[in-house]
């Protein structure tokens, strides 16, 4: 019933000519089936978008236009062609200080502008160690996720901080432990038909040798993609996981 979704994010990476990349992806036609997006930087989401590939913002302002020098409104983002943006990505919370509230506010933002948030929560190394991580997660979520989260206007992704980047992942049963309980707090707080449309993305260190075992655990729908996401080769593998 939830729609399987390989989602990219490229971060602060990519140039005009890193649109090549792009260029084969869609040239693979990845199945019907299954979701996919690439967020990219604001600077090539227009030309990404006339692509034909699914696009998204790695972030947005919480209101639409004014004085707020170097920011982007998910007006602009959807303007721009984009159908999706990126809340809350835990490199938005440590370098520009974002929190639960202002997360809060942006998915407010971005369905104001029609877009679909996929928002990001996870747990610290420290709160990890800590034996924190559903508790972390379970306030990241009262405090980003908005009151009339849906299935179409929300996606969750659970980016363990520890996990990005670092070529560690949690084990499957860590994973699938996570994601039911996030799954169960989903429909604890919207109800149960929307609790279960809400797709909950797993996010950390996902590339084409782990996504099959990653996709197989219970509950999780997809993966939010760092730098497998940034070649055709690494990410189309990634996505044919998901058929
Ligand atoms: O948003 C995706 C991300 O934070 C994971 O990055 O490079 O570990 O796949 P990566």
């Amino acid at each position: 019933m939830r729609r399987k979704f390989a989602a990219g994010n490229w971060k602060m990476n990519g140039l005009a000519a890193d649109l090549a990349e792009l260029e084969k992806m869609v040239a693979a036609k990845p199945a019907p089936s299954v979701d996919t997006a690439i967020c990219g930087p604001a600077t090539l989401v227009h030309r990404m978008a006339a692509l034909g590939w699914p696009v998204g913002g790695e972030d947005c302002h919480a209101v639409a236009s004014g004085a707020h020098t170097g920011d982007i409104s998910a007006e602009m983002l959807a303007d721009a062609g984009a159908s999706y943006v990126i809340t809350g990505h835990s490199e938005r919370r440590a370098d520009h200080g974002e929190t639960d509230a202002d997360v809060n506010a942006k998915t407010r933002a971005a369905w104001r502008a029609g877009l679909t948030a996929i928002l990001c929560i996870g747990e610290t190394e420290a709160e990890y160690r800590a034996g924190d991580t559903l508790d972390v997660l379970h306030r990241q979520m009262a405090g980003s996720m908005p009151e009339g989260c849906t299935g179409e206007n929300t996606v969750l992704a659970y980016e363990p901080v520890w996990a990005i980047g670092t070529g560690l992942t949690p084990t499957r049963d860590e994973i699938g432990a996570v994601h039911n309980a996030l799954r169960d707090a989903l429909i604890e707080r919207f109800g149960t038909e929307t609790g279960l449309a809400i797709r909950i993305l797993y996010g950390g260190s996902v590339k084409a040798a782990n996504a099959a075992e990653i996709f197989g655990v219970a509950d999780v729908d997809g993966a939010l993609v760092g730098g497998a996401s940034l070649k055709a080769d690494d990410f189309l593998p990634i996505v044919a996981a998901l058929e």
